[in-house]
């Protein structure tokens, strides 16, 4: 995968491979043995120079935060399979939990909701493009996204139908979940360091990752959470574009793993 990455950016092949330098950014969960393997796949595609970053880390870099502060951040990173939830200050990682609870989760809640309040059976696909149309974490928007058709097949004659959705239906739909995930946030409120917790407090918390596009998603949490919740400008690239930048200053930052 990665050889065919770096193909992208050089299509044609140089006469003399150049040495790559490579940032990649890990899970913070990860093991040493996996740490191990993701170097070694490294170094078989071709890099001399290996650094690895934590996923979070690099979420902070990319939406801006200046990490070295001796101040405390939140930040919330709510991707396909897992919603992080990471504690930073002084360049390290104070505390970082993660729950199951994420985009995926959202696609099959949309589904579930189908089939059950309309008989109608959907794929994962459409689920997911309904959530990007119109997911909705809130049922009183401000700008509230016109319903939209949604074909799928009719559960009880077993032939194609089509329905119109609204964002509250869906809002309904993942309710469930977004509480969830408030809980987790709470919970990990609570066993911040009484300081940093003062900190994150003051600034707020920051949403990235897909999961942040959800409309209303800020306003849902700063109500529960009682506290200003900003979203990075563009979630889906918070991670890479922090990557990018460990990797322009890799000899400066401590926080990057040689
Ligand atoms: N506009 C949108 N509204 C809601 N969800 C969205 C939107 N755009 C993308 N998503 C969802 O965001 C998720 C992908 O986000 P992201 O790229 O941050 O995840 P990832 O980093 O690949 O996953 P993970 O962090 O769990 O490894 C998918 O579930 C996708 O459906
Ligand atoms: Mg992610």
């Amino acid at each position: 995968m990665i050889r065919e990455m770096i193909k992208m950016i050089y299509p044609k092949k140089p006469l003399f491979p150049p040495s790559w330098r490579m940032m990649i950014c890990i899970p913070s969960s990860i093991t040493e043995v996996e740490k191990r393997a993701v170097r070694d796949s490294a170094e078989q595609a071709g890099a001399k120079e290996v650094y690895l970053i934590h996923e979070p880390m690099a979420a902070a870099l990319g939406i801006g935060i200046d990490v070295e502060e001796p101040v405390g951040n939140m930040i919330i990173d709510i991707g396909g399979g897992t919603t992080g939830i990471t504690v930073i200050a002084l360049a390290g990682i104070v505390c970082d939990q993660s729950i199951r609870i994420a985009g995926d989760e959202f696609t099959a809640d949309i589904m579930e909701a189908l089939r059950r309040y309309h008989s109608l059976l959907i794929g994962e696909r459409t689920a997911e493009q309904i959530k990007i149309q119109i997911g909705a974490a809130l049922k009183d928007l401000d700008n509230p996204p016109d319903d939209i058709p949604v074909n799928g097949r009719d559960l009880v004659t077993g032939i194609p139908k089509q329905i119109m959705v609204s964002y509250q239906e869906i809002a309904e739909a993942l309710d469930k979940s977004i509480f969830k995930i408030e809980e987790a946030i709470l919970k990990a409120l609570e066993t911040t360091p009484p300081e940093l917790a003062g900190d994150i407090y003051r600034r707020g918390l920051y949403l990235t990752g897909g999961g942040a596009l959800l409309r209303g998603l800020d306003k849902r949490l700063s109500q529960k959470i009682k506290l200003p919740v900003h979203i990075a400008d563009d979630p889906l690239k918070s991670v890479v574009r922090g990557t990018g930048i460990a990797l322009k200053n890799y000899d400066r930052y401590p926080f990057v793993m040689r």
